[in-house]
């Protein structure tokens, strides 16, 4: 067995644990999977880890509730419901996981406190799960970290450092840190009891769904979807687990077919809470051998999936925590009903909220940005507007421009932004201007 862990995920090159002994062990008396001491790195986790974990997080974390989903229950012909983890403490599932592993250390190294990177949720998960502790938290975040995360993470109790540009900057001071002072690096999901700590929304899963088949959950860097295939797996092993990454940041895919994680060359989505570019060793080694299937969506999935949850499901819910239900109304994924998405986490900033729902709308074709070229003569732009109008498109936005040089004299181009009620109405408002003979072209000109 291995005693000497060394991280390779996307956050650390080498590191040590931060243990006395200078690898990680756990304390005495610890239960199974409290550390990786007596582990392999890739030692899977156990069913007894994850119910231990839930043990210790009783009173601290709170059973969300399990929604019945009517508008994805009909798309799928079966019952479809939602894991409320966006209601859970700080917004995520995140503290689940954060607290066991921080409840496990040892009283030298709680002593030193601990110390994390992350631009959100990890972030608020472990200030929160150490202020209840009683253990100092350090938080490195990015100097453009949005201000309602850094304020949220700082009202939880966590001394914040804002350094760097991007997290992966953030995590190289986060680390420097922790070898100057001797403070624990909380890893976001390679670690057993990290990965425990999130089973336990599976234990709650089967509980209160006894007959679900399918479970479908984001994946980051593969925390979640690992715990949650440790305890399905154990009490119903036909459950089928899925997980879900953004098409843009998706590094399970090509690791699982090269058979050990691989390192993305290039990442980005909206779904910032599961950008990771490389999936963990003890991460990976589960998703290979308890989950069933990694699928991959787009930014128009996961707008469409974000905005049918607010509007028809009344849920808040970001980017992230909202791919399963994207993968489901995608069709990206065939599933056997009763179904469980799980949504993994709330915490959006207001104002990606808008661009999202901008960008859903636009999805969704009820978002139609379009330029039409008309006379610039009195009577013109009101005409056009009454046109659409008539066939009951909502105006939201129109800017009238003359300065195109491609236009002819005597000619104006009019972009507008245009409220419907879906792509087929789209399609018919712009085939009526076109049969009133107006040149329209989707986006800046028309030609
Ligand atoms: C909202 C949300 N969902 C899902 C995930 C998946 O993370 P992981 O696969 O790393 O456990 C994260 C990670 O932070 C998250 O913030």
């Amino acid at each position: 067995m291995l005693t000497l862990c060394v991280n390779k995920g996307p956050f650390l090159t080498r590191m040590r644990c931060g243990c006395d002994a200078g690898h990680q062990r756990a304390a005495p008396g610890d239960g199974p999977g409290a550390g990786c001491d007596d582990r392999d790195m890739t030692d899977l986790v156990g069913l007894a880890d994850v119910r231990a974990a839930r043990e210790l997080l009783a009173g601290i974390t709170r059973t969300t509730p399990l929604e019945p989903s009517r508008p994805l229950s009909a798309a799928l012909d079966g019952p479809v419901w939602l894991k409320c983890e966006h209601l859970q403490r700080a917004g995520s599932y995140k503290v689940r996981g954060a607290y066991v592993r921080i409840s496990r250390l040892s009283e030298a190294e709680r002593a030193r406190g601990v110390v994390a990177a992350s631009a959100g949720n990890h972030a608020q998960g472990v200030a929160l799960a150490a202020g209840l502790l009683g253990i100092s938290a350090t938080v490195f975040m990015p100097v453009g970290a949005p201000l309602p995360k850094v304020a949220a993470t700082k009202g939880y109790g966590a001394q914040i450092e804002l350094v760097g540009n991007t997290v992966d900057e953030s995590l190289v001071a986060a680390r420097d840190f922790a070898e100057r002072t001797g403070a624990v690096f909380i890893h976001p999901f390679d670690h057993a009891d990290v990965i425990a700590g999130q089973g336990t929304v599976a234990l709650e899963i089967l509980e209160q769904c006894p007959e679900v088949k399918t479970i479908v959950a984001g994946v980051g860097g593969g925390g979640l979807v690992s715990g949650i295939a440790v305890a399905a797996k154990a009490i119903r092993p036909d459950v089928r687990v899925i997980g879900v990454q953004a098409a843009g940041a998706a590094a399970f895919p090509p690791s699982l077919l090269a058979g050990r994680p691989v390192r993305l060359p290039a990442y980005a989505t909206i779904a910032d809470g599961i950008a990771v570019g490389i999936p963990g060793d003890l991460t990976f080694a589960h998703v290979s051998k308890l989950v069933d299937e990694v699928v991959t969506v787009s930014e128009e999935d996961i707008s469409r999936a974000l905005l049918m949850l607010l509007e028809r499901g009344k849920q808040v819910v970001e980017p992230a925590g909202a791919v399963g239900v994207a993968a489901l109304l995608a069709g990206v994924v065939e599933v056997e009903a009763p179904v469980v998405a799980v949504l993994s986490g709330g915490n959006i900033d207001p104002l990606l909220m808008l661009r999202v729902i901008e960008h859903g709308l636009a999805a969704a074709g009820r978002y139609l940005r379009l330029t039409v070229r008309c006379n610039d003569r009195p009577g013109q732009l009101a005409l056009l507007l009454s046109q659409i109008a008539e066939h009951r498109g909502n105006v939201v936005d129109v800017v009238h421009l003359r300065q195109n040089p491609h236009l002819r004299l005597g000619e104006v181009e009019v972009a507008l932004s245009v409220e419907t009620r879906g792509a087929e109405h789209s399609d018919r408002l712009i085939s009526a201007l076109r049969a009133s003979g107006y040149q329209v072209a989707f986006g800046e000109t028309a030609d």
